[in-house]
C-alpha cells in the first residue's frame, strides 16, 4: 500500500496546487454555494451537487437564489463552465475533492437529525474511488466525522490518510454580513490523520485567506461549537439581564453601552426578540446532546435555551402592557410587526422569533400584520401571511413592533405616524418619545 498510497497523495497534491482538482460541492445553500463560487473564482472546475432540482437549474442558468452572491458574479463562472450543478451523484467519480454542506437541523425532540449527511454519504460511497478528499463543513456533534462519516466511505477496503483523505472543516459563514465573507472568515480544518489535516489545509489555501490547521476532526467540530454556544450562553445572559431590567425600571440598553466602554475583559452582547437562525438556537444542542452520551449534563446550555426560549413570550408580555397602558386590550388590537428574518438585512425567517411572536398575538385575538422587505410571505401554522405596504399598515395600527431592524425601514417616518411603538432591537437608539417602550 505504501508506495501507491504516497502516489494517490502526491497526485492529489499536485492536482490541488496546479487548480487541475476537480472541486464537488455536495449541498448548494447558504454554505455550500459561497463555497463554490471561492473556488470557481480561484480558477477551479466546480461541480456542485444538490438534491433540488429547482437550485440545480437556476444554477445552471447562472441565477442567484443565495442574497449575499449576486448573479452577476455566478452568471459568468457558470458562462466560462467553471461551475455547474447537477442532481447525480455519479459525477462523484470525476472529482477530486468532495465538501459536503447539507443541513443539520434538529428533530422533534431535539436530537441531532443526521440524515442529511447519511444520505449525502452514502450516495458518495456509492461512486468513491481512491485519491479523493472530502471534507464535512455541516455544524455537527464531536465525533460525527470519525464515527459516522469515516465507515461509510473506508467500506471499500480504502485506508484513510493513504488511499484516501477525511477531514472536518467548521463553516462560520454570516449571511448578510458585508466585511467578513467565505474568503476572509479564517478556516479551521482538522483531519483524521495529519495528512488528511495537511491536504485539507493545503486545499482551502488555494481559495480561501487564511487556514487554520488542528489536530483531529474533533477539535474542529469542537471548536465550532464552542463558538456558537458562547454567543448562545452570552445572549442568554442578556437576556436574562434585559427581563431583571424591566423589573427594576434600569435600561438595559444604556447599561450595555456603559460596559462596553471598558476596554478589556468585555464584549457586548444585545437582548433581543428570542434567538433565529440556523446555527445559535440550534448547534449548541449537538454538544449537549454528545455531552449526555458522555455523563456530563450541558447545564449553561440547556439554561440559556430555557432563557433565549421565553423571550417571545416576555415580548408578548410588553406589547399586552404598552396596549393596556393606552386602554387598549390585545384582543381586537391592530399589531403590525416590522421585521420578520432571523437579523437584520438578510432573507432567511429559519427559527424566526418573529414568528412566535406573531402565533403568541394572533392567539390573544390581535390582527396582526408585518413588513419586511426581504420577505414576501411566511407561513405560520400551515397558513400563509403575505407582507403588507408599512405606509398605511404603521398609521392604521394600535401598536407597532420592531423585531427585525433592518436598514431600508424609514424609522422616523414610522415613529411620526404610529401611535404606540415597541421595539425590541433599540432601533430607536437614544430618541426620547412617549411612543416608544424599549425591551
Ligand atoms: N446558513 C448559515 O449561516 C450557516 C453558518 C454556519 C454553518 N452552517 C451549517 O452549514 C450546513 C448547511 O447549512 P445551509 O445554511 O447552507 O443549509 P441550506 O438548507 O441553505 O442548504 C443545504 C443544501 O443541501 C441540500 N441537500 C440536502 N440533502 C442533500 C443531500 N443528501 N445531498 C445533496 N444535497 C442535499 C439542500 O437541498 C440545500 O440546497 C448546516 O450544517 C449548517 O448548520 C450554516
Amino acid at each position: 500500500m505504501g508506495t501507491h498510497s504516497t502516489v494517490a497523495a502526491e497526485a492529489l497534491r499536485n492536482k490541488i496546487t496546479s487548480h487541475t482538482a476537480r472541486v464537488g460541492i455536495v449541498g448548494l445553500g447558504y454554505v455550500g454555494l459561497p463555497l463554490a463560487v471561492e473556488f470557481a473564482q480561484a480558477g477551479f472546475h466546480v461541480v456542485g451537487i444538490d438534491v433540488q432540482a429547482s437550485k440545480v437549474d437556476r444554477l445552471n442558468a447562472g441565477e442567484s437564489y443565495i442574497q449575499d452572491i449576486p448573479s452577476s458574479v455566478l452568471g459568468p463562472l457558470v458562462a466560462e463552465k467553471r461551475l455547474e450543478a447537477t442532481t447525480d451523484f455519479s459525477a462523484v467519480r470525476e472529482l477530486d475533492t468532495i465538501n459536503i454542506c447539507v443541513p443539520t437541523p434538529l428533530n422533534k425532540t431535539r436530537d441531532p437529525d443526521m440524515s442529511y449527511i447519511v444520505s449525502a454519504c452514502e450516495e458518495i460511497a456509492k461512486h468513491f474511488t481512491a485519491g479523493k478528499l472530502v471534507i464535512l463543513e455541516s455544524t455537527t456533534y464531536p465525533g460525527t466525522t470519525d464515527e459516522l462519516v469515516l465507515p461509510m466511505l473506508a467500506k471499500n477496503g480504502l485506508k484513510v490518510g493513504d488511499d484516501f483523505f477525511l477531514c472536518f472543516s467548521p463553516e462560520r459563514v454570516d449571511p448578510g454580513n458585508p466585511e467578513y465573507q467565505t474568503r476572509n472568515i479564517p478556516k479551521v480544518v482538522g483531519g483524521v490523520t495529519a495528512a488528511c489535516t495537511e491536504m485539507g489545509a493545503l486545499f482551502y489555501r488555494q481559495a480561501l485567506e487564511r487556514v487554520v490547521p488542528v489536530a483531529s476532526t474533533t477539535a474542529a467540530e469542537m471548536a465550532k461549537l464552542l463558538e456558537n454556544t458562547f454567543r448562545m450562553i452570552n445572549i442568554g445572559l442578556v437576556n436574562e439581564l434585559a427581563m431583571m431590567c424591566d423589573r427594576m425600571g434600569i435600561n438595559v440598553w444604556e447599561v450595555i453601552d456603559a460596559a462596553a466602554t471598558k476596554p478589556f475583559g468585555f464584549m457586548p452582547f444585545y437582548p433581543g426578540p428570542g434567538l433565529g437562525g440556523h446555527c445559535i438556537p440550534i448547534d449548541p444542542f449537538y454538544l449537549s446532546w454528545k455531552t449526555k452520551q458522555a455523563g456530563i449534563e450541558a447545564r449553561f446550555i440547556e439554561l440559556a435555551g430555557y432563557i433565549n426560549g421565553q423571550m417571545p413570550h416576555f415580548v408578548v408580555d410588553k406589547i399586552q402592557a404598552a396596549l393596556n397602558d393606552r386602554a387598549k386590550p390585545v384582543k381586537g388590537s391592530r399589531v403590525h410587526v416590522l421585521g420578520v428574518a432571523y437579523k437584520r438585512d438578510i432573507d432567511d425567517v429559519r427559527e424566526s422569533p418573529a414568528l412566535d411572536v406573531i402565533l403568541l398575538l394572533q392567539k390573544l385575538g390581535a390582527k396582526v400584520t408585518y413588513s419586511d422587505p426581504y420577505v414576501p410571505s411566511i407561513r405560520l401554522d400551515g397558513a400563509n401571511l403575505c407582507a403588507t405596504a408599512v405606509d398605511g399598515a404603521v398609521e392604521q395600527a394600535d401598536c407597532v413592533v420592531v423585531i427585525t431592524d433592518h436598514s431600508d425601514f424609514d424609522y422616523a417616518g414610522i415613529h411620526d405616524k404610529a401611535k404606540l411603538i415597541v421595539d425590541t432591537r433599540n432601533a430607536y437608539r437614544g430618541r426620547k418619545s412617549d411612543k416608544i417602550v424599549l425591551l
